[in-house]
């Protein structure tokens, strides 16, 4: 029997990547946890140890590519090749075009595009080599629909469209590739003045939990999820399926 894939995750120091990294180390994986926050990443990876997993943390920035390929280095020696990659790693800034300048809104890109590129680029000979593999990328509501926040929500759509365009240079590699599209997460990132609003607008009557998502990453991230590949798939309590008007 083939021993459970190594993981990758950035952000791993975050509210949704420590749960992600909780759920891969469940089922079986080593998880190499990378944040730009190293403190954060520690933490991650000890709960994981003390929870009889196995775990490596790095301080990773992701919009750096020497820094994502010395983080490979470093997985390649602890834990040996990839076989799965989860990004996770993300930032956020509410303004828009009033407030938010050209720099500010290709930061928050930078991040959430241009490091999952970056992460993506990096591993996948690692995928390739194995013959089989899991990339899941995590988008938000805000790449399936209009929102607020335009930086935001430019840079997870971005991540939706470069999932759909990679199962193209993925064709017939084994590798699958998939979104996750969380609704609102009471995380850091959020605004959590928000969340009454939030669960206003969710039919499921709440906000998703953050293992919620994770327990979705995780399935992606099976054998058992082999069919799917080049889905987008909202974890939001049904938020942006259906439309209510307000209250009386
Ligand atoms: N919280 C929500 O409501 C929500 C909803 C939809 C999608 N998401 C997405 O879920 C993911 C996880 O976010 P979260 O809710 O756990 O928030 P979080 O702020 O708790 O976690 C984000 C993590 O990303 C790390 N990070 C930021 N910039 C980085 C960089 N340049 N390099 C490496 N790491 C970096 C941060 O240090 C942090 O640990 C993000 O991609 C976010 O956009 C969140």
């Amino acid at each position: 029997m083939t021993p459970p894939p190594v993981a990758v995750l950035t952000g791993a120091g975050g509210g949704l990547g420590a749960a992600v990294a909780t759920a891969l180390a469940a089922a079986g994986s080593p998880v190499a946890c990378a944040d730009l926050d190293a403190g954060a990443a520690q933490r991650t990876a000890e709960a994981v140890i003390a929870a009889g997993g196995a775990a490596t943390a790095h301080a990773v920035d992701v919009t750096d590519p020497t820094a994502v390929s010395g983080w490979h280095e470093a997985v390649r020696s602890a834990l040996g090749p990839a076989g799965i990659v989860v990004n996770a790693a993300g930032a956020m800034d509410r303004g828009g075009p009033s407030e938010l300048d050209h720099a500010g809104f290709m930061r928050v890109v930078d991040v959430n595009l241009g490091g999952t590129y970056a992460v993506i680029r990096e591993f996948l000979p690692d995928l390739a080599d194995a013959g089989r593999g899991r990339i899941v990328n995590i988008a938000s509501i805000a790449g399936l629909v209009g929102y607020p926040f335009p930086s935001y929500t430019a840079s997870k759509s971005g991540v939706v469209g470069l999932t759909r365009s990679l199962l193209i240079d993925l064709w017939g590699t084994g590798i699958t590739i998939n979104a996750v599209c969380p609704g609102a997460m009471d995380t850091a990132m959020f605004n959590a003045a928000r969340i009454p609003d939030m669960v206003r607008r969710t039919p499921l009557g709440r906000i998703v939990t953050v293992d919620e998502v994770a327990a979705t990453v995780a399935f992606l991230c099976s054998d058992a999820a082999a069919g799917i590949n080049g889905a987008s798939i909202p974890v939001d309590g049904g938020a942006t399926t259906a439309f209510r008007y307000a209250e009386g």
